[in-house]
Parts: C-alpha cells; sequence; structure tokens
C-alpha cells in the first residue's frame, strides 16, 4: 500500500494523527504492540515486527521508543530498513527541549533530517502533561500542585493535537521542505501562569512549589518508574527553562497548518472537568 505507518498510533499525538489522515483519506498502518483489529503489532525492542510494519508504506510518523536516552540502536536498523524499502517521507516526533549531556536523541534527530523528504518535528512541552496520566497533571489532580524547579521560566506549550495536525500537513505533502521545524503554541507561559490559568478555568487553586532539580528526578523516577538516567536528564531539562533558555515561540504550526495553535486557555477550558479530585 501507498500509505502511512504511525508508530506511536495509540498514543497522544499519534492517535490525533491516524484521525486526521483518516480524514484526509489517507491510507493508514496504525502500529502498536497490543494491536487493535486492522492494525499491526509494533515493538521497537522486537526488531522481527519492524519489517512487516514497514513493508509497503510510502511514509512513516515515528516516535521513538519512550524514556531511552540512546535510542539509535533499537531505530537505525529501523531506519535502514525503511530507506531500503523506499520509503519517502520520514516524520519523527523529537523536541524542542533537550536532554542535557544525551547525545542519543540528537544523533537520531540528524540521522532523520540528513536524509532528502525526511523531517524533525521539534515540539515543546505537551499541554497534556498538565493531564493525568502524565505525573504533573495527576499530582494536580490529586494535591492540587505543580512541584518544578523551574521558576518563573516559560515554555511555548503545545497541545499535542496542533503536532498532530503539523505532521499531517507533512505527511500529505502540502509543499514543505524544511528538514526541521520547531512547535509551539502561540505564547510562552511559566508555571505559575500555567497554575493561574487551570485555577480560573476549573475553579480548583492549584499551587506551585519548587523544588531541587534532584527532587523532581528522584520524583520522577519513583511516579512512573521511568530508568533513574532518563529522570535525571529530564528533570535537568528545568534549569534550562529556569534560565530562559526554552522561552521560544515559533509560526510553524500556523504555517504548515493554516491555523493558529491552541492556547493554553482553550486547552483549560476544555479539560476543565479532569482536575476535580473525583474526576
Ligand atoms: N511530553 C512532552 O512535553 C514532550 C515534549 C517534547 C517531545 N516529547 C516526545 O513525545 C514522545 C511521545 O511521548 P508521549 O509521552 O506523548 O507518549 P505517547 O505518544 O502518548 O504514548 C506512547 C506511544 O508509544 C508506544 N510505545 C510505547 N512503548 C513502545 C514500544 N516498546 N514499541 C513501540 N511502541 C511503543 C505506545 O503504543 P502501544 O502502547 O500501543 O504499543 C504509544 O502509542 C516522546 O518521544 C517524547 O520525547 C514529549
Amino acid at each position: 500500500m501507498t500509505g502511512v505507518l504511525v508508530t506511536g498510533g495509540t498514543g497522544k499525538t499519534g492517535s490525533a494523527l491516524v484521525k486526521l489522515l483518516r480524514d484526509n483519506d489517507v491510507p493508514v498502518r496504525v502500529a502498536s504492540r497490543n494491536p487493535a483489529p486492522g492494525a499491526v503489532r509494533f515493538d521497537w525492542t522486537d526488531p522481527a515486527t519492524h519489517s512487516a510494519a514497514l513493508r509497503g508504506v510510502d511514509r512513516v510518523y515515528l516516535v521513538p521508543p519512550l524514556v531511552n536516552v540512546d535510542p539509535m540502536p533499537l531505530v537505525e536498523p529501523f531506519l535502514a530498513e525503511a530507506e531500503r524499502l523506499g520509503v519517502r517521507r520520514v516524520v519523527l516526533l523529537g523536541s524542542a527541549l533537550v536532554l542535557p549531556d544525551t547525545p542519543g536523541p540528537l544523533e537520531l534527530a540528524a540521522r532523520v533530517r540528513a536524509q532528502p523528504g525526511w523531517v524533525e518535528l521539534r515540539p515543546s512541552g505537551f499541554m497534556q502533561n498538565f493531564l493525568s496520566p502524565h505525573p504533573i497533571g495527576t499530582r494536580i489532580r490529586r494535591d492540587g500542585e505543580i512541584r518544578t524547579s523551574a521558576g518563573d521560566g516559560r515554555l511555548g506549550w503545545i497541545d499535542a493535537r496542533d503536532i498532530a495536525a503539523a505532521a499531517c500537513a507533512l505527511l500529505t505533502d502540502q509543499g514543505h521542505d524544511a528538514s526541521e521545524y520547531l512547535l509551539t503554541g502561540p505564547k510562552a507561559l511559566s508555571y505559575p501562569d500555567a497554575a493561574a490559568i487551570i485555577s480560573a478555568a476549573s475553579g480548583r487553586p492549584v499551587r506551585v512549589v519548587q523544588i531541587s532539580v534532584e527532587e523532581q528526578a528522584a520524583g520522577y523516577e519513583e511516579a512512573t518508574g521511568m530508568p533513574a538516567d532518563f529522570a535525571i536528564a529530564l528533570a535537568a531539562i528545568e534549569n534550562g527553562i529556569r534560565e530562559g533558555r526554552e522561552e521560544q515561540v515559533s509560526t510553524a504550526v500556523l504555517d504548515l497548518t493554516g491555523r493558529p495553535p491552541r492556547t493554553f486557555a482553550e486547552f483549560a477550558e476544555e479539560h476543565a472537568a479532569e482536575w476535580s479530585p473525583g474526576y
């Protein structure tokens, strides 16, 4: 088939992308470790699933292995097979937030960008982090609290559905030819700004508690069971946020999709009920 293999097809950006592609009558193959009928079994840690998932598609949305500081050993054989099979477009879900002292994800991004027609998306922090089951969202609902070491540093929070919309434009060949796109929402906001917007929308007071990077890393590890090396790198991103290094905002969602990205206030209104303790 010519069509799109959507890895991470059951996840936040992937599931929204599947819907958008289907709305555009694009043949889609959803990849999952536990595939629903019509989907394909795909597991980064099981290379035997890679070739069958790729065979016959000409485009791929690539959500790399999660919480992994060194994705290349798992992803490179997949990319080599994609090249061999003539996949003309790979859209990688990368990140604007670079994990400190962690070259693996950057190597993967460089590998994708080097291939003509293949693209890296670099989204800022997801607004969906403020919803359960993300640890930030879970703590807001449970304790009315956000714990961060980022101070008043700001971030261009983006709705995962706008990332999917940007990916859809790139996977349906609407004439865009850059090798990377920084994707953000319309405005950079700090955690205290986000807490105030959530409080206003939900009626639930949300306070912000400043903690150290080390406490944040320990909390991530405890809440999710993610590997310690990844938790430390993830928490250390907050140093960059605090120092103002993640404040950038781009027009790429509008440029790619013709629509402005959703605002944090719109997101908070839509999900207001999800922050009540009984939800
Ligand atoms: N959250 C943020 O603020 C942020 C910011 C920038 C970039 N990102 C990037 O966004 C990416 C997605 O993160 P997310 O938390 O939003 O996850 P997600 O896409 O909501 O969910 C993870 C997806 O990965 C799939 N998956 C999990 N383990 C897999 C495996 N071993 N093999 C194949 N597929 C597997 C799951 O599919 P099944 O369970 O169906 O197999 C699911 O569809 C990450 O790479 C992250 O770095 C996140």
